[in-house]
């Protein structure tokens, strides 16, 4: 089964439905169904003999983490790929349900603990592919990343430190997964016209305009992600029709081993446990 979060959104959608060109089994994992629900109808109609399930699964919310990867166990679920797609960049403050603040919440916090959970139901051989950004080496990272930050929030200064958070225990998970024979890569989409890059500011229409047709459309940002897929590599970033590997400012950073740690920490409190 190849499992895709955020699968009603840009980007996942595409990756959905080239998964389903080649036939592949694939689980949609969306924070909401009554949204995900005529995307997945959709894809239905297009692709009637194709195994398609549609699961709930918000990030921002531990409890339907937890869900998911008991009806993960009930089902005996086996994970060719599991694809991080999902992922937001909030305008304002907000908390996720376990009161973290949303993009770090949900972009890193809610991504390491699915992908842990998940670790179990990984068949052999099988890869991670998390979605990080160009704008990491923007991002700063300090001990205390997972506190608040309501004050001076800034999105497009939090959604870079959540994906160089991302990108970090990215690197971390390579190094532990590589003795199970799993892959693991990030993925670089490039600047997409989705949702994302909307900036829900008076100047939107102006920029639909004259920025969106200039860049990159979701299917052929979800060809990235095939392309890292058809590879046998692990320990990459796959960008556009090429692959590096991971930056060396990332490579080093002092952070990545303390953030696993962190995380497994703060998430005891939540009462979450993992048993990989
Ligand atoms: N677009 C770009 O230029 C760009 C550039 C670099 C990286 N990326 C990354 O690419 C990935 C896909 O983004 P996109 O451009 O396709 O954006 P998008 O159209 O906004 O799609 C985002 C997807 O993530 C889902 N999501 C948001 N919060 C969630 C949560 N709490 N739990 C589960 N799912 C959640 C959304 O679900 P709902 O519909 O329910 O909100 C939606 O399906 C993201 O990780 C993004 O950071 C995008």
């Amino acid at each position: 089964m190849y499992l895709v979060t955020g699968a009603n959104g840009g980007i996942g959608t595409e990756i959905t439905r080239k998964l389903l060109q080649q036939d592949k089994s694939v689980l949609m994992a969306c924070r909401n169904l009554t949204k995900a629900m005529p995307i997945f109808e959709q894809l239905k109609s297009e692709f009637p003999s194709a195994e398609l399930q549609l699961w709930q699964l918000d990030l921002g919310n531990l409890t339907s983490i937890e869900t998911f990867a008991a009806k993960a166990k009930t089902e005996n679920l086996k994970i060719e790929a599991l694809i991080n797609n999902a992922g937001v960049m909030s305008k304002h403050y907000t908390e996720t349900t376990d009161g973290f603040e949303m993009t770090m919440g949900v972009n890193f916090l809610g991504v390491y603990t699915f992908t842990r959970k998940m670790i179990p139901f990984l068949a052999e051989g099988a890869c991670v592919l998390n979605t990080v950004s160009v704008t990491t080496t923007l991002g700063s990272v300090k001990e205390n990343f997972l506190a608040k930050g309501a004050k001076n929030y800034f999105r497009l200064a939090r959604y870079s430190d959540s994906k160089l958070v991302l990108l970090l225990f990215t690197i971390e998970l390579e190094k532990r997964l590589c003795e199970k024979n799993i892959r693991v890569c990030g993925i670089d989409p490039g600047v997409v016209n989705t949702g994302m890059i909307s900036m829900q500011r008076w100047f939107d229409p102006i920029t639909d305009i004259v920025f969106r047709p200039f860049i990159k459309r979701p299917e052929d940002a979800a060809e990235v992600t095939m392309r890292a897929l058809k590879s046998s590599l692990s320990g990459r970033i796959f960008r556009g029709t090429k692959n590096v590997p991971f930056p060396r400012y990332a490579k080093n950073h002092k952070m990545i081993e303390k953030i696993w740690g962190i995380s497994e920490n703060t998430l005891m409190q939540k009462n979450i446990t993992f048993a990989d």
